[in-house]
């Protein structure tokens, strides 16, 4: 595998972060675009000097994306938001930015575009989430038909190193793959949880216990709404949305195991990155 130059948007976030390490790892130079590149300096040891430069550019910033993109081979979209706020919206992050910036990304003669979508993207979903990283998907083939789209499912944990590194090998199988050029991969655990068995996995690796009480979703969304007065909602009503649908890879889809990566069940990760919460645990003074 060559390393060259590659622009990462969104390469400050969750799974950002092990993206640019990886590129970092294999010698590419790397822009890193996100709106906030003062709080992105945390990147720059995971390179050499000058090999990581997180820069201030915001997905909607027309005047400034191409510039970002020129002169590099490769880009990797990583940016998306779980909740609309001001200016930033599902349509601008996920629909409208995206077909734009993989527009400029023609222009300017990129090689290979990977681009991050989530499981659940559909048209027709009641979700504004779901809905826009569908029109995202499709502007973005439609501008750029090579494209590598990953949708994850949930990738949770504080940081955990563990489900988010797997959405970054995924991007460099797919950097170095280039029949998955043009495709789509759903990419999900080996075994599939309901939200009880988490919350059940999550109590008992932390050695407590609590009782749950089934909430139907008309009571969530009402509880959502009243949230939405909180400058960071916990629930939105386009949360509650979502979650009527299963987040799991769709029968037929192509998945990590197509990229020949093996997924390790959660239980096996959990105790090492739920240590610091549980009774009794090493942290626990
Ligand atoms: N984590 C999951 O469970 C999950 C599940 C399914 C799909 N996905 C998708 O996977 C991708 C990465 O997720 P993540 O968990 O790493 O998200 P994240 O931690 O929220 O990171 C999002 C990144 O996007 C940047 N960003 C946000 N708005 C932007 C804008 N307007 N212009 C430029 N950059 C912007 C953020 O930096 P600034 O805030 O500084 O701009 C950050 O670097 C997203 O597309 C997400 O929808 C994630």
């Amino acid at each position: 595998m060559r390393s060259g130059r590659t622009a990462v948007l969104g390469g400050s976030g969750f799974i950002g972060r092990y993206v640019v390490k990886r590129l970092a790892a294999r010698g590419d130079v790397i822009a890193v675009g996100c709106r906030n590149a003062e709080q992105a300096k945390f990147l720059k040891p995971l390179g050499d000097v000058g090999q990581i430069v997180p820069l201030n550019i915001a997905i909607g910033n027309e005047e400034l994306l191409p510039a970002f993109l020129a002169g590099n081979d490769t880009l990797v979209n990583c940016a998306g938001i779980l909740q609309e706020k001001g200016s930033q919206t599902f349509d601008l992050v996920h629909h409208s930015g995206p077909a734009r910036l993989a527009r400029f990304a023609r222009e300017a003669g990129i090689e290979r575009f990977v681009h991050f979508s989530a499981i659940g993207a559909d048209s027709r979903s009641s979700s504004a989430y779901a809905r826009t990283k569908a029109a995202g998907e499709q502007a973005v083939r439609d501008a750029f038909p090579t494209v590598t789209i990953l949708r994850p499912s949930v990738v949770f944990g504080s940081e955990d190193q563990f489900f988010n590194r797997f959405a970054a090998i995924a991007v460099m199988k797919c950097l170095e793959d280039s029949a998955s050029a043009g495709r789509l991969y759903e990419l999900g655990g080996p075994k599939i949880y309901t939200f009880r068995e988490l919350l059940d996995l999550l109590l008992s690796e932390i050695r407590r216990k609590r009782r749950f009480l089934d909430v139907p979703f008309g009571l969530a969304a009402a509880q959502a709404r009243l949230m939405s007065i909180l400058p960071n909602p916990p629930l939105t009503p386009d949360q509650v949305e979502l979650l009527k649908r299963d987040n799991v890879v769709s029968s037929g889809a192509m998945t990590l195991a197509s990229l020949g990566i093996a997924p390790t069940v959660a239980e096996v990760i959990l105790p090492a990155y739920l240590d610091r919460f549980r009774r009794g645990g090493w942290y626990e003074r």
